[in-house]
């Protein structure tokens, strides 16, 4: 019994998928967590109290203004009786009131009188999965810490097909026993900055300068320190790739709105940049679409970019803690990247051997060499998965080590 001693407060609102809810509240007792319910108004149309009431063998809590209810339990109390709120299903409408701080009944009022971490399991239509109001919520939920699980791709009830099917119970299950397993969560409570993928630097409104960069290894590194528990915001460069799960992404183009939107993530615990960021820029990029002319091809000039890792490395109270940068090389490799991690003033340079012969750009594993003031460390051929694992893990240690020296 993975959850002894446990306890969580699900909150069910209305979509088909509350029907999944019971089954979830069977796996969470079976597991020894109790389970204290809150079904809305539109829940109650397709579970009733009763059945949710003999699974969690608890009252099944609805009315805001309930007298008995709050006789018994203030509403603020039972928002905080518990160590995990989860809501599954958690629907477009409920998302939207937790965003903007709606509480118009008692689900919605206990989800933001609540001090406890929030578990959301998104169920609703595919397009209003998809719909950026829905999309912006999420994000901005996220930044703010709520943990997402799902939703899953499938055929909906609906008729229609595509990302929006709620997480299966064991799915949720699974999510809620990671965040209580805190071996697994070494980065929680921590604040993380990643960049990522390319950048682009316009010449006009329809050209640019970018480059090859896929974005692989810097969102795999966002993806685990999440994965580790982290509140990870990924600033990225245009890149093929969907979001990491769990993860505030903000897409920018330029060098310039890299380093503005990585100012504005600060303070982190740790920093990560692995974008590669375009060296120079167009001096002044034209307004209007260059046209071919009498006097041929245009001259191109260019200005230097802000270098975004040596920036985030300036000693001062917004530096983070540790900041990590990469270094691609192709020739003497530890001793560049070791001069780099000098010149740039961060702690740790990752040096990987982008010799065509390694097919580390844009191919799936990197060969590593760890630098920080001690020297170096080489690692094997390793998946940019396992990079990222591996660089997560080294980090979360490194924190908790600081800390204890700060603190002994
Ligand atoms: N970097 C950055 N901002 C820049 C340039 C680079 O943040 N304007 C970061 C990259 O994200 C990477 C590190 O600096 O973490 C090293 O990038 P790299 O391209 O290898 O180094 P350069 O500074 O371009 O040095 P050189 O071209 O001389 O190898």
């Amino acid at each position: 019994m993975k959850l002894c001693g446990k306890s969580v407060l699900l909150v069910v609102s209305g979509g088909i998928a509350a029907y999944k809810a019971l089954e979830l509240i069977r796996l969470l007792r079976k597991e020894g967590a109790g389970v204290r319910c809150i079904l809305t108004a539109a829940a109650r149309q397709f579970v009733t109290p009763l059945s949710v009431s003999a699974l969690s063998e608890e009252k099944v809590y609805g009315e805001l203004f309930s007298l008995t209810d709050e006789a018994e339990m203030g509403h603020i109390q039972l928002s905080r009786s518990a160590d995990l709120v989860v809501v599954a299903p958690a629907t477009a409408d409920l998302l939207a009131k937790l965003t903007h701080g709606l509480a118009d009944d008692l689900a919605s009022t206990a989800l933001l009188a609540t001090d406890k971490p929030v578990l959301a399991a998104p169920a609703m239509n595919v397009r209003m999965w998809q719909h950026p109001a829905t999309q912006a919520n999420l994000a901005s939920l996220r930044q703010r810490g709520t943990l997402f699980v799902g939703p899953d791709e499938g055929a909906m009830a609906c008729g229609e097909f595509g990302p929006g099917r709620m997480a299966e119970p064991a799915a949720i299950l699974e999510a809620v026993e990671a965040f209580f397993a805190p071996a697994a969560r070494p980065l929680q409570g921590r604040r993380a900055l990643v960049t990522s993928g390319p950048t682009y630097e316009p010449i006009d409104p329809v050209r640019f300068i970018g480059n090859r960069s896929s974005g692989k290894q810097g969102h795999a590194i966002a993806a685990a320190l999440a994965a580790a528990g982290a509140q990870v915001t990924l600033v990225s460069g245009p890149v093929a790739l969907p979001d990491p799960p769990g993860v505030d992404v903000r897409r920018v183009e330029t060098a310039a709105e890299m380093l503005e939107a990585c100012r504005a993530s600060l303070p982190a615990d740790v920093a990560v940049c692995a974008a590669a960021v375009a060296d120079w820029r167009v001096a002044a990029s034209a307004p209007q679409k260059l046209k071919k002319g009498p006097g041929g091809p245009p001259a191109l000039t260019f200005a230097e970019n802000p270098d975004i890792l040596a920036t985030l490395s300036q000693p001062g109270p917004q530096r983070p803690r540790l900041v990590v940068g990469f270094a691609a090389e192709t020739e003497r490799v530890v001793e560049q990247a070791t001069a780099k991690r000098l010149r740039k003033g961060c702690d740790w340079i990752l040096a990987n051997d982008v010799s065509p012969a390694t097919g580390t750009f844009g191919g799936d594993s990197n060969l590593i060499h760890l630098i920080d003031a001690r020297g170096s460390e080489s690692w094997p051929v390793l998946s940019k998965a396992a990079v990222a694992e591996r660089l997560a893990g080294r980090i979360a240690a490194t924190l908790a080590e600081a800390e204890e020296n700060v603190s002994s």
